[in-house]
């Protein structure tokens, strides 16, 4: 049974087949049957060094053997049960010790979840109203985080979605991205008003883009400066650039955070937590209200402790040599095919944008060539390497990717971008 059979199923099924819009792409995604270390395999048993990695959650590869072990024997124990267990205890000291700013915090099954609550947290807290966000920077699929967003509604060209009511769009209020006089204005326009800036300290929904000198330091001065709380969204960065968030290696405290991804090593989670005063206020110790039917069930727990007493003994300097190591390729690659683009990385993340010189912020990565991704992106999966499918996504390294999957895709980079361009001057002709 082939990826196309399959599509024509669920495709009766699902709006566009998928239950997430950004595992789309034409003509239809290829659908996995098996994840094994750093690779998946199709329906017809075709094998796939995989960049993409759970959209970021599957730092130590698929199926990793540990933890497989660990799930089977929490599964035979039950995995639901709606109470208390002591593995949300174990999960939670473990972030709260290599956290500086989460001092309490609160389970939830998604990052969207997470922002979601971290917001109304944020509001209730400072009894304002609107929130500050950046342009291209995605928090998850709620009202108060699809304005100007990232992510898929970048790639389906919805920058934002109907649906959300006015009311709600305009207690968002939105500023560039590396940007701290846009931040600074938009922060007194709305004075008296704002409850909280929220940002990705690093952002991973427009491809990558770095946070420049200063930028998340002048955010968090801004932020007490004009009486508003401080969010870093670390569904991505939270534990994939070291043992910690990445507010730790970056020398920012937030008041909140958000983590999820990595945390659940592939289990769905997410989590908001920060300061005490601030997290005392939820319920049933406050009055913010938060709840849900899986928050912290045992399976993800059982999934995320394992991962990250894992993660925690990790050299995370090898992930980051390894895309080293394919940035300096690609990058040369491309000097000798004579094509042009930027290339933005961060340890264990990287992504390119071809037919720009900057990637700095939401306006710049828009003007990126999305034809030639495309097809670069077919050519390497026709060569067994799954890429994230959209240039406006991250490629994430595992600590499972062996140097033979380094070599190989960089081989595969070299042919599939010298036959992407070829093809294109071909039909331009
Ligand atoms: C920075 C950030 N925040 C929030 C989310 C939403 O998380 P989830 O997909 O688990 O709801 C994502 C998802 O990619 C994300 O990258």
């Amino acid at each position: 049974m082939n990826s196309e059979t399959l599509y024509r199923q669920s495709s009766g099924l699902f709006p566009g087949g998928v239950n997430s819009p950004v595992r789309y792409y034409d003509p239809f995604p290829l659908f996995f049957r098996r994840g094994r270390g750093s690779k998946l395999e199709d329906y017809d048993g075709r094998k796939f060094i995989d960049y993409s990695l759970g959209f970021g959650a599957m730092i130590l590869g698929h199926a990793n053997p540990s933890v497989v072990k660990g799930l089977q024997e929490r599964i035979a124990d039950g995995y639901l049960f709606g109470t208390p267990t002591e593995d949300e205890i174990t999960l939670g000291r473990i972030i709260r010790e290599s956290s500086r700013s989460i001092r309490k915090m609160r389970f939830t099954n998604s990052g969207t979840e997470a922002t979601m609550h971290a917001i109304r947290l944020a509001r209730a807290y400072t009894r304002k109203k609107k929130v500050l966000k950046m342009e291209g920077c995605f928090h998850g699929a709620h009202d108060y985080a699809l304005i100007k967003s990232g992510s898929g509604t970048l790639t389906f060209g919805v920058p934002s979605s109907p649906g959300i009511p006015e009311e709600v769009s305009k207690t968002v209020v939105v500023a560039d991205y590396n940007d701290l006089d846009s931040v600074r204005n938009t922060l007194q326009s709305n004075r008296q008003e704002t409850a909280a800036i929220i940002v990705e300290p690093v952002m991973g929904n427009v491809g990558v883009i770095n946070p420049a000198d200063g930028f998340l330091k002048g955010l968090r001065e801004l932020a007490t400066e004009y009486d508003a709380l401080l969010i870093l969204d670390e569904v991505i960065t939270g534990y994939r650039f070291g043992f910690s968030p990445y507010q730790d290696i970056a020398g920012v405290e937030a008041d909140l955070t958000t983590l999820g991804k990595v945390i659940g090593g592939g289990a769905p989670i997410g989590l908001f937590g920060g300061r005490e005063d601030i997290m005392d206020m939820v319920s049933p110790s406050g009055p913010v209200y938060q709840s849900g039917t899986f928050s912290g069930n045992p399976f993800s727990m059982a999934s995320g402790r394992m991962t990250m007493q894992i993660l925690r003994g990790s050299d995370y300097g090898k992930i980051a040599g390894k895309v080293q190591k394919l940035v300096n390729a690609l990058e040369s690659i491309m000097q000798t095919l004579n094509i042009n683009g930027a290339i933005n990385s961060i340890g264990s993340m990287y992504q390119v944008f071809f037919g720009i010189n900057h990637a700095r912020n939401y306006r710049e990565v828009m003007k990126a060539d999305r034809s030639l991704f495309k097809q670069y992106f077919d050519r390497m999966l026709d060569a067994g390497i799954y890429l994230p499918p959209s240039t406006f996504e991250t490629n994430f390294m595992s600590f499972a990717h062996s140097e033979e999957d380094i070599e190989f895709t960089i081989l595969k980079m070299e042919e599939s971008l010298k036959n992407a361009r070829d093809n294109l001057r071909n039909t331009a002709k």
